[in-house]
């Protein structure tokens, strides 16, 4: 199935890759490299969203189809860029494979929210925090931000270790801020100043 979509989607997704590629940079951090998002990372983008912390931590569909990958690269990362943000396909730099997403949502007067996931193999091993502040950097040094925040819920403990991990620093508790598949949740922001 991957593969059918996949070849159904090839020519226009490669107009919008380069569409993607000309607006956006390449990142180089410790441990990992952002870069533009491809059509080719469809079957793995749907293959890291199986994963349950994904499915319970972020808003993406669950269940998660190859159909939704698809829509994520057509749609989201575009809409990203429209909304003053930037979507990043984060690669491990020790052998190039997709360890995960790393999104500046959005930015408003420079105040920018980031979202992120990493796949369940490639964790525990500094990646997250490294593509998250190496889209932090590039956020305050080139795209205008001056604040940037993370709505993380409570318990997810792993995503605040990997936010205080990245110099975030823990700041409110919103009640019901985040709506996640039609459900209201409480979120705990996290806020780094630009430098
Ligand atoms: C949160 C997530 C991105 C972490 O990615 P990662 O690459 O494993 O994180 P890192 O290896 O960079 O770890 C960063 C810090 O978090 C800690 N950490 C990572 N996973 C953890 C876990 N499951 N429990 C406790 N701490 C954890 C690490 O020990 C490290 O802390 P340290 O600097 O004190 O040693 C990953 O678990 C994930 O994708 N979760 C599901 C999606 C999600 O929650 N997205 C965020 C929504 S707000």
């Amino acid at each position: 199935m991957c593969a059918s979509v996949g070849a159904t989607l090839a020519s226009d997704v490669r107009k919008a890759t380069t569409i993607m590629s000309d607006v956006l940079p390449v990142l180089t951090g410790t441990l990992v490299r952002l870069r533009p998002w491809r059509a080719d990372d469809a079957p793995a983008i749907h293959a890291a969203c199986q994963d349950p912390d994904i499915q319970r931590w972020t808003t993406v569909p669950v269940p998660y189809t190859p159909d939704d990958a698809e829509d994520f690269l057509a749609r989201r990362v575009p809409d990203a860029r429209a909304r003053g943000g930037a979507a990043f396909a984060v690669e491990d730099l020790a052998d190039r494979s997709l360890a995960g997403s790393t999104t500046l949502l959005q930015l408003v007067a420079g105040v920018g929210e980031i979202g992120y996931w990493v796949a369940p193999g490639a964790r525990r091993r500094g990646l997250g925090a490294d593509a998250l502040a190496t889209l932090a950097s590039w956020a305050f040094a080139h795209a205008g931000a001056h604040r940037l925040e993370l709505l993380i819920e409570p318990d997810n403990h792993a995503s605040r270790a990997l936010a205080a991990r990245a110099g975030f620093v823990a700041e409110d508790l919103l009640p019901d801020r985040l709506l996640v598949r039609g459900e209201r949740r409480d979120a705990l922001s996290h806020v780094l100043l630009a430098p």
